[in-house]
């Protein structure tokens, strides 16, 4: 690929700058471990923000965070096919380098690393070694996206593997993704300290995502909807009920008065391992997934219900 912007480079040697330019674009995985080593023996703490590009301003927080909070922002820029299905929209994601160089400088990132896909996985496509995360990967949207989290767990195992001790930015907009991370980084020490960002939304809820970019503009009117569905159940678990099947109804009813969207799911789980517990108490995540046209949506917000959380919850 070539960047046309004059001040930005595939760095393929040593990292080059270009005057006037605050950021460095990187290919070379070794590279770019080479340059957040450096950055560390400088005495320079390092934030990493894993990302598939088509940087929104969902991203953008993220980064902005990762840069008032630490010395040297990398932001890793990388379609990680591991994560697609066959069937899914891998060729079509959108993507744009020169842009999201341009939006990450914009908002403190000192590293851009995008690397090509040979540069990450042996030339068949796929490495032997992949990161399962057991249950915890195969329910919700793993349910929905067999296969998804290992292609993610095995990928930011990779990125922060490369990366080495640093502070990682994820967004809560992925709740289970999150969750998944976390889980490897613990089972696995990796020397990174994952730091929740909340989700950034549109003024009408829908949260940002670059798969909005899809939606044509009927769709994207009744896109909100979905984050509607979180609020009534919401509404629902701090009014105190505390059968799980009532809060999901409360959630599918919202849905269910709009014929274009489909529910995948609308479910109240434990925040940290997904599980539905038996009675709704304490602080749980509602999580919702939903298909409209040929678009599928997630989003998820947190509820806390006026009970306890009962011990029998399957809690740890
Ligand atoms: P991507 O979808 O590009 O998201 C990159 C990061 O931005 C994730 O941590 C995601 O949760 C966060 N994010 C997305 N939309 C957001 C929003 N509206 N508000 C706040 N944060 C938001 O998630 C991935 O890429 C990939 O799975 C990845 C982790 C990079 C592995 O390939």
């Amino acid at each position: 690929m070539t960047i046309s912007r004059p001040h930005f480079a595939r760095v393929c040697g040593p990292p080059v700058r270009f005057e006037g330019a605050n950021v460095t674009l990187i290919t070379e995985p070794a590279e770019w471990r080479r340059v957040l080593d450096a950055g560390r023996s400088s005495g320079r703490t390092v934030g990493v923000v894993p990302t598939m590009g088509a940087l929104h301003a969902g991203h953008l927080s993220l980064i902005r965070l990762a840069g008032a909070q630490r010395d040297l922002v990398a932001v890793t820029d990388y379609v990680n096919p591991l994560q697609f299905a066959p069937s899914e929209d891998l060729a079509a994601y959108p993507r744009d380098l020169e842009r999201d160089c341009a939006l990450a400088e914009e908002v403190g990132a000192h590293v851009v690393f995008a690397p090509a896909p040979a540069q990450m996985w042996p030339p068949a496509g796929r490495p032997a070694t992949t990161v399962s995360v057991g249950a915890l990967g195969d329910r919700l949207e793993g349910a929905a996206r067999p296969g998804h989290f290992a292609g993610v767990a095995t990928v930011v195992t990779k990125l922060l593997s490369l990366a080495g001790a640093c502070w990682a930015y994820f967004g809560e907009k992925d709740w289970q993704q999150l969750a998944v991370v976390r889980r490897l980084v613990a089972d696995l020490s990796l020397p990174a300290a994952v730091v929740a960002c909340p989700t950034v939304r549109n003024d009408d809820g829908l949260a940002l995502s670059s798969r909005n970019a899809y939606l044509g503009a009927a769709e994207r009117a009744v896109a909100p909807k979905l984050y509607w569905a979180l609020l009534a159940g919401r509404r629902s678990v701090e009014d105190g009920e505390q059968d799980p099947e009532a809060v999901r109804a409360a959630m599918a009813a919202v849905i269910g008065r709009e014929t274009s969207m489909i529910l995948d799911y609308g479910e109240v789980a434990d925040p940290e391992d997904l599980t539905t517990p038996a009675r709704v108490g304490g602080e749980v995540r509602l999580l919702a997934a939903a298909r409209l046209g040929r678009t599928r949506l997630i989003d998820n917000i947190s509820a806390v219900s006026p009970h306890h959380r009962a011990p029998a919850d399957g809690g740890h």
